[in-house]
């Protein structure tokens, strides 16, 4: 069977779309409609015709494309595909913190569960957390959660202190300045590209620090020809795919996200056939996490 012909064949009889996160592996983007970073993939499934959605990324992406459409069928094509950031925080020790800072106002990175986006006031990406929290009173008190790395990068970019959860990306936590200094040996003229859930000495050691969607504009629109990618390994079949003559090295060949990799082409094809595994929010939390989310969308 050739199983790309077969996905094609029902993708059109179920009306589907195909949504793939920047770091899946190349064949599902290959055969994807609309590859992008979490924001660009959030606004995708705000603009959907077809019945159903196939996402193709992990739990909490699919969650909000389920949130924003109610009335299509969000499949996620590997059931156990979560973010273990996103499982830091729960419903209850945030609203304990909140109960703690009751002037604060809590941003949640995208990363998080449907019921986190509900307790929160907005919701936010890599991509536009410092223009949403830019939106806010300069002496206005911020939560974060649950990525104490990506609040730390926005609150630092505003000279401000938020309150941030202990929570972290265990890929993007290994990064060390040390491999930045190592890679930049190995490619002298390489611009180093990170992504902001990057702990601090990493950041600072990089040229840029940018969302997965960021890293992907960054290096269609430079005139350098090389680069070292701080994030996970699968955006690299992307840069390369839309860069051909550039060049891209991975900061760490196994900076590689586990849940990310759990979808693969047949995968794909069980989950259109089975239509599984469906992802239904309750509706008084998708009613909340809508509003978070919703709000991010308007100020970014
Ligand atoms: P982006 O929104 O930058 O694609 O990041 C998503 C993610 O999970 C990073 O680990
Ligand atoms: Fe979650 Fe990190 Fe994987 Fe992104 S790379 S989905 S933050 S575990």
């Amino acid at each position: 069977m050739n199983i790309k012909k077969e996905i094609l064949k029902l993708k059109e009889e179920r009306n589907a779309v195909i949504l793939a996160h920047n770091y899946q592996l190349g064949e599902v983007q290959d055969i994807a409609d609309f590859t992008g970073d979490s924001l660009e993939l959030a606004r995708k499934a705000t603009d959907i015709d077809s019945d159903v959605i196939v996402f193709c990324g992990v739990h909490f992406m699919a969650e909000t494309a389920a949130i924003l459409n109610t009335d299509k069928t969000v499949l996620l094509p590997a059931k156990d595909a979560g973010c273990p950031m996103a499982d830091m925080i729960t419903g209850d020790q945030l609203r304990e913190l909140k109960a703690k800072h009751p002037k604060a106002k809590v941003l949640c990175y995208v990363n998080s569960t449907a019921e986190i986006k509900a307790e929160s006031d907005c919701c936010v990406t890599s991509s536009n957390a410092l223009a949403v929290a830019k939106s806010y009173p300069a002496d206005q008190e911020i939560i974060f959660v649950p990525d104490r790395h990506l609040g730390g990068y926005t609150a630092e970019q505003l000279h401000r202190e938020f309150i941030l959860w202990p929570g972290f990306c265990p890929t993007h936590a290994c990064f060390m300045a040390e491999q930045i200094a190592e890679s930049r040996k190995q490619h002298p003229d390489a611009l180093v590209l990170v992504h902001p859930e990057s702990p601090k000495p990493v950041r600072d050691a990089a040229d840029q620090v940018l969302s997965t969607g960021g890293m992907c504009r960054f290096a269609l629109k430079s005139d350098n020809t090389s680069f070292i990618i701080g994030t996970e390994v699968g955006i690299i079949h992307r840069l390369q795919l839309e860069n051909p003559d550039k060049s891209f090295f991975a900061l760490h060949d196994r900076a590689i996200c586990p849940n990310m990799k759990k979808i693969d082409l047949e995968k794909v094809f069980w989950s259109l056939k089975d239509m599984e595994t469906k992802i239904v929010v309750p509706e008084d939390i998708a009613i909340k996490a809508k509003l978070s989310i919703e709000k991010m969308l308007s100020l970014s």
